[in-house]
């Protein structure tokens, strides 16, 4: 028995709360950090430190903009830091996929709850010439996983799938981006990663939305501690375990127990230095000899399952993205083992024959018939998502609008019909933690990338030595085929366990294009509403005219089958919820849905207006 299978007894054995709800009580503790700040809060704005950042590597500190415009190119994510980064880089002369590969590396130092180089993802590129690729750096189950490594005696599912070193997959950031950058890139790899390590190196000055992320983490990891102090005292596993929690602790604290403030100066030199040995290695260095040694020895130790042969064996995967039209506009997104694409086609499509944009986007009809084509859609996802090279998913079937037209035919205008009326086998809810890039270049060059730990700072907890966070990505996989995951998600067979396997994913970097010409890159993060957002998005923009700037700001609402409710966002009118409810939608407000960096292009003029969603905070949009 490992240490996560035994500190989850425990807490089992001390509560009678059922696996759901003590669930529950954790995304409750993870999302009252979140908005409340945790330990000892987001402290008062103090003066700024001396400038420590300054370095040839990086561009000057500017303060964030949710919105930039320009012709020749633009970059917008999570953190303004990392945008200012590859900004930096276009104006030298990189091409997107150079300025992805630097943002990316450095959102792992600035965006830590999210971005860090232990967890994996999904890249989408459109060259200039108009062909487009995806590389998918998605983790995989380690070699000695198997299907139910998260199930008690009794067969529940523990949560050694949610935090701690059982929770992680063998992470794929460095491999994507070092594939991105063998294959498209322009630039030495290792000036690329020259500002993230600087800002490891040298510090990163904190502004109030890092403060509070730092905040947020280190709450999480004091109560994944307290719950190691039930293990036993003479385990060497726990003790290995409980010191890499003491160390990650030290990362994200100024103090034990005290949070870092607004202008302190943030040092990482451990991860600075696994980044310089990237920058010098390449993924060579990363996933063979001894800094892969260190990671493999260092999760086992702390009773995880990684070994040198996961790492060495890992492989990013260039996939042929989904490719389909909407009225007039050519949608370009990631297949499987991402749903995105998929479920992305099949919401446009219920659109398209339920006839949505003759109604006001902002009516209760179209909202209706919105919601019921998600219900539909959403009770099948979970019976075909799966990784492509394990299992096959009849992807020209998913994808053929007639199917998805009967898929809808049967919606009531007027009625909702009740979740457990509709055939599937999946609910869907995940937690708050991914985050999603876009990136374009004076030759038209455009990159989608969506990137995650999963759960916020993944698995709580660092490789000592490396700061490597681990993922908790192993949480997307179906731990039992029926049984909810950590946030609700029911997923079928098709994405059990399995050594070397993909776990299904949500994330859904898309970019459209008009007459040949680029429009828009989306992308987000948000777990299942990661698809409904971008739905969201492109409805606005192709069937409304709406601006990027405004469809970004309009409130999100998004349904997944089950749980049978709609979520919505503030902003959406009494008289619509009004409305909806009165058809039998149970409306729950939900707090800032997604965090869509996007970047649209004016068809008339060739303008790049890049839009940083700020309803999380953080964010910075940048274009010249
Ligand atoms: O791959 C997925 O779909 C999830 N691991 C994404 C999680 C997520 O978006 C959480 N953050 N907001």
């Amino acid at each position: 028995m490992n240490v996560g299978e035994r500190r989850l007894s425990d807490r089992a054995a001390s509560t009678s709360v059922p696996r759901k709800g003590r669930s529950c009580l954790w995304r409750v503790a993870y999302a009252a950090c979140f908005w409340l700040g945790c330990s000892s809060g987001v402290p008062p704005a103090a003066p700024p430190a001396p400038d420590a950042q300054a370095s040839v590597a990086l561009p000057p500190e500017r303060p964030a903009r949710a919105f930039a415009a320009g012709m020749h190119g633009a970059v917008t994510s999570a953190e303004a830091r990392a945008s200012a980064v590859g900004e930096s880089v276009l104006k030298r002369g990189g091409n997107a996929v150079d300025a992805a590969i630097a943002v990316a590396f450095a959102l792992g130092v600035t965006y830590p709850s999210a971005a860090n180089v232990g967890g994996g993802g999904f890249m989408l590129v459109r060259f200039p010439d108009g062909r487009s690729s995806t590389i998918d750096y998605r983790e995989v189950a380690p070699g000695a996983s198997h299907r139910d490594m998260f199930l008690d005696a009794k067969g529940e599912v523990t949560e050694a799938g949610q935090v701690g070193p059982l929770a992680a997959g063998i992470p794929g950031v460095v491999a994507g981006l070092a594939m991105a950058h063998q294959r498209w890139g322009s630039l030495p790899w290792s000036e690329l990663l020259a500002p993230a390590i600087a800002l490891a190196r040298d510090g990163v000055r904190l502004d109030e939305f890092q403060v509070r992320d730092l905040g947020h983490g280190a709450g999480l990891m004091h109560i994944y501690a307290n719950d190691l102090r039930k293990l036993p005292s003479d385990d060497a596993e726990a003790r290995a375990l409980r010191a890499a929690l003491t160390s990650t602790l030290a990362t994200f604290e100024k103090a034990p127990g005290t949070s870092h403030a607004v202008g302190d100066v943030w040092r990482q030199p451990e991860l600075a230095a696994t980044l310089d040995a990237i920058a010098a290695g390449g993924a060579r260095a990363f996933y063979t000899g001894p800094l892969a040694q260190r990671m493999a020895d260092g999760v086992r130790a702390m009773g995880g399952i990684w070994t040198a042969k996961d790492l060495a064996d890992y492989r990013a995967v260039e996939r042929e993205p989904v490719r389909f039209m909407y009225h007039g506009h050519d949608i370009i997104s990631m297949p499987p083992p991402s749903s995105g694409g998929i479920v992305l086609a099949q919401i446009l499509t219920a659109a398209d024959r339920l006839n949505m944009r003759q109604l006001d986007y902002d009516s209760p009809e179209r909202i209706h018939l919105y919601l019921e084509a998600l219900r539909r859609i959403f009770a099948e996802r979970n019976r075909w998502v799966g990784d492509p090279d394990f299992i096959s998913i009849p992807r020209a079937e998913l994808l053929d609008p007639e199917r998805t037209a009967r898929r809808v035919a049967d919606i009531d205008p007027e009625r909702a019909t009740p979740s457990l009326e509709i055939r599937g086998s999946g609910a869907v809810a995940e937690p708050r933690h991914t985050t999603h890039f876009s990136i374009v270049d004076a030759r038209g060059m455009a990159v989608a990338n969506t990137f995650t730990l999963n759960g916020d700072f993944g698995a709580l907890v660092q490789i000592p030595g490396t700061g490597v966070t681990l993922n908790n990505e192993m949480d997307d996989f179906a731990a039992k085929p029926g049984a909810a995951n950590m946030a609700g998600l029911v997923q079928g067979s098709p994405n059990a366990i399995e050594p070397g396997k993909r776990m299904a994913s949500s994330m859904s970097p898309t970019i459209v294009v008009r007459d040949g010409q680029l429009r828009a890159v989306l992308g987000t993060p948000g777990g299942p509403t990661i698809t409904t957002t971008v739905a969201q998005l492109l409805m606005q923009i192709v069937d409304h005219g709406k601006s990027l700037e405004d469809a970004v700001a309009a409130p999100r609402i998004h349904h997944q089958w089950l749980p049978d409710e709609s979520f919505y966002e503030a902003g959406v009118p009494e008289s619509t919820l009004a409305a909806l409810r009165s058809k039998g939608h149970r409306m729950t407000v939900e707090p800032g849905i997604g965090h869509a960096n996007c970047i649209e292009r004016d068809p008339a003029s060739g303008e790049l207006r890049a839009v940083a969603d700020v309803r999380r905070g953080g964010g910075g949009a940048v274009a010249y």
